[in-house]
C-alpha cells in the first residue's frame, strides 16, 4: 500500500480510536457520577447530615456536567455510526433496528435530566420561603437504570451478528 493510504488509514483509525475513547469516557462519567450519588453518598445520608443545602449544591453541580455529556455522546455516537457504515453498502437492518431502541432510551434519559433542570429551576423561583428538601433520587435511579440498559445495546451493537 502507498505510503499515503497508509497515513490515511492511521489517521483514520486514530480519530475512530479518539472518538470511541471519548464516547467511552463520557459514559463513564454519567454513570459513574449516579452510581457514586446512589450507592455511595446515599446510604450515608441521614437526616440533616449532610445537610440538604449540601446535597441540593452537589447535585446542581453534576447537573452542570450532565448537559454537555449528553452533546459530546450524541456527537461522538453519530461520528461512531458513521464508522460501522465505513466500507458497507448499508448497515443490517437488525443493526439499525437496535441503535433506534438505544437513541431511544438516549432520548428519555436526556429528558429526564432536562426537565429535571427545568423543574429544579422553576423551583427555585417559587420556593423562595420553604426549607431546602433533599434532592429526589428517584429520577437518578431511574436515569441509571435506563444507562445500564444502553450500556447492553451497546455491547449488543459490538458483538451480535446483525
Ligand atoms: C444519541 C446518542 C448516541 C448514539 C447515536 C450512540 C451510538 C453509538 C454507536 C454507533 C456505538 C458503536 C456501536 C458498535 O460497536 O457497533 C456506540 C458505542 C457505545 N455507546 Fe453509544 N451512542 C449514544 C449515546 C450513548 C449513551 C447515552 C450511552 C450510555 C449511557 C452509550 C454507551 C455506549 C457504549 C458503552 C459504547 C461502547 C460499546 C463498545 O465499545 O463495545 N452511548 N454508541
Amino acid at each position: 500500500m502507498p505510503l499515503r493510504g497508509i497515513l490515511k488509514e492511521t489517521d483514520m483509525s486514530f480519530f475512530a480510536t479518539a472518538n470511541h475513547w471519548f464516547h467511552l469516557t463520557s459514559v463513564v462519567f454519567w454513570m459513574g457520577g449516579l452510581a457514586f450519588q446512589l450507592f455511595v453518598i446515599a446510604p450515608f445520608t441521614v437526616s440533616d447530615n449532610p445537610p440538604p443545602a449540601y446535597l441540593t449544591a452537589l447535585s446542581n453541580r453534576f447537573n452542570k456536567i450532565v448537559g454537555p455529556i449528553i452533546l459530546i455522546l450524541i456527537a461522538t455516537g453519530g461520528v461512531n455510526i458513521g464508522f460501522r457504515r465505513a466500507g458497507h453498502e448499508a448497515l443490517p437492518p437488525g443493526y439499525i433496528s437496535m441503535l433506534g431502541v438505544k437513541v431511544f432510551l438516549v432520548a428519555s434519559i436526556a429528558s429526564i435530566h432536562f426537565f429535571g433542570m427545568i423543574r429544579s429551576q422553576l423551583d427555585d423561583r417559587t420556593d423562595t420561603n420553604q426549607p431546602p428538601t433533599l434532592p429526589r433520587l428517584g429520577y437518578a435511579r431511574l436515569s441509571f437504570a435506563l444507562g445500564v440498559l444502553i450500556i447492553f445495546i451497546a455491547s449488543m451493537l459490538r458483538q451480535w451478528k446483525f
